[in-house]
């Protein structure tokens, strides 16, 4: 019912909130010009800033890449439908809008249930950015999607909470070399494991990837990055004032506490990240003072997401 009224929107060139595993999206034909213009409407996107189409599996990505390389089939083949972007030459008939006029593309299969029930409904490629207002908190359930677009989108699908809660991995391929241009759901350890040794990527393509600018996924209240020192040692009036993200064992006396993980696990703290960050955001304290986790596993996508927002 709601499928067939999200594709009757989409035919129609409106913007759908569609759930993912990673994040919700707002998702629109990517092969319809307005429907794209809209999305960066609504989302209030900077054109420059490239979106990433969305499609069932495998055999439909053809629709929107114009060549694969052994490598980057490898990695679809292990972790799609999954949270993985690839960035692969793109067929012409792909709207330069989608790309921001780049000549590469941004593609994934998502796996989680509603969003594969849409995309094959659909029988097209769908454009989905995050469903958040640019440069803010990333949604992870249909309620922050109506309270970050509200009225501007005239359906979000419901798909219950995001499993993984941070957004997918994204891997480029410069001179054939695989790159990591965004920390996501599939840990580096796991895409290592396929493809080898991944870069970092080195500023050629920095214009190219600009979710990845420095402020990113920010609360209205400052976010201040702390060591576990800082935080045990600043004065308890001042405490009184802050929030505190973390996991594990956390100092006590903050006015808000959100702790990702107590049994610090990785999968559970990037699935609360986006939560935490929007509750103690309307805690109405004068800082979140964030602890960032050990630089490994989906601890990596969580500190990116961490210091973007302290910028
Ligand atoms: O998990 C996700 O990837 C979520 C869900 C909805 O699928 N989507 C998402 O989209 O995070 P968005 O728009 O918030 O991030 C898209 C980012 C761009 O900012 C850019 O960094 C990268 O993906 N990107 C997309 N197309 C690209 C391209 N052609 N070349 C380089 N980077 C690209
Ligand atoms: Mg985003």
């Amino acid at each position: 019912m709601e499928i067939e009224k999200a594709v009757g929107l989409l035919r129609a060139g409106e913007v759908v909130g569609m759930p993912t595993e990673t994040v919700y999206g707002l998702a629109g034909d990517a092969f319809s010009a307005p429907a794209l213009a809209r999305i960066f409407a609504v989302k209030k996107r900077p054109f420059f800033d490239p979106l990433i189409l969305h499609v069932a599996d495998r055999a439909a990505a053809d629709r929107c890449v114009a060549e694969w390389t052994p490598l980057a089939e490898q990695l679809a083949e292990k972790f799609w439908p999954g949270p993985l972007t690839l960035i692969l030459p793109k067929r012409p008939e792909v709207p330069d809008l989608a790309t921001s006029g780049l000549p590469l593309v941004g593609v994934r299969a998502p796996r989680h249930p509603a969003a594969q029930r849409l995309l094959r409904a659909f029988g097209g490629p769908l454009a989905a950015p995050s469903a958040n207002r640019f440069g803010r908190i990333s949604p992870t359930t249909a309620a922050a999607v109506r309270e970050e677009l509200g009225a501007a989108v005239p359906l979000v699908l419901d798909g219950g909470p995001c499993e993984i809660g941070v957004e997918s991995s994204i891997v480029a391929f410069i001179d054939g070399e695989p790159v990591l241009l965004r920390a996501g759901g599939v840990p580096l350890e796991a895409l290592e494991a396929v493809a080898g040794k991944i870069g970092r990527e080195g500023g050629r393509l920095s214009a190219a990837a600009p979710g990845q600018l420095p402020q990113h996924y920010a609360p209205r209240t400052r976010v201040r990055i702390v060591t576990p020192e800082q935080a045990e040692e600043l004065d308890w009036v001042a405490r009184a004032q802050a929030g505190l993200i973390g996991w594990g064992a956390l100092p006590e006396g903050y006015k808000a506490v959100c702790n990702l993980s107590p049994a610090k696990n990785f999968a559970e703290a990037a699935a609360r990240l986006f939560g935490a960050l929007r509750e103690l955001d309307a805690a109405g304290v004068e800082e979140i003072w964030a602890l960032p986790l050990p630089e490994e596993d989906l601890g990596r996508a969580v500190n990116d997401r961490l210091r973007r927002a302290a910028v």
